[in-house]
């Protein structure tokens, strides 16, 4: 093979290449939204509900320093004004948490929170933070 061809077809294979990694980001970006929560919620079903799905998350990630039962340095200097152990504070400041939470910004200290947790968390906003 001449040096010619060698560099012909070197070129063609890198263009083959780059053209896969644009086949397969393109692939990545038509999963749609709503199949990406399917797969990520799997067994969940029903309506996203405070006190079925989003209280063991507080409970879990939160409440150790955001709890209206925690006072002092128990708090770890979370504000007294952001609790979120009754469905009310919950509620009242859900959604300022939620977005804490997507960017991983809350909890202070992990544990990280779970893709399907986040999930859960975001629809439960978007279905207006039902009890
Ligand atoms: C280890 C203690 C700790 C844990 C656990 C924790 N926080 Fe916080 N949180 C803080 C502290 C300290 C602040 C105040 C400083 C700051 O805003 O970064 C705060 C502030 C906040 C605020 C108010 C932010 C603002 O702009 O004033 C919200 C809302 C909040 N946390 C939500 C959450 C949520 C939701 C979780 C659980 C996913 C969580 N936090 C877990 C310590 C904690």
């Amino acid at each position: 093979m001449g040096s010619q061809t060698r560099i012909r077809w070197l070129m063609i294979l890198r263009w083959l290449m780059i053209l896969t990694i644009f086949l397969l980001m393109g692939c990545g970006n038509k999963l749609d939204p709503v199949q990406i929560r399917d797969v990520a919620l799997g067994d969940v079903s029903g309506p996203i509900t405070y006190t079925k799905h989003i209280k063991p998350i507080l409970e879990k990630y939160c409440n150790r320093c955001h709890s209206s039962q925690v006072q002092g340095d128990g708090r770890n200097g979370a504000p007294i004004s952001f609790n979120f152990d009754t469905y009310i504070d919950a509620k009242a400041n859900g959604k300022l948490g939620n977005a804490l939470l997507q960017t991983g910004a809350m909890p202070i200290g992990g544990p990280e929170v779970s893709d399907k947790e986040k999930v859960l968390f975001q629809l439960w906003i978007d279905q207006d933070l039902p009890e």
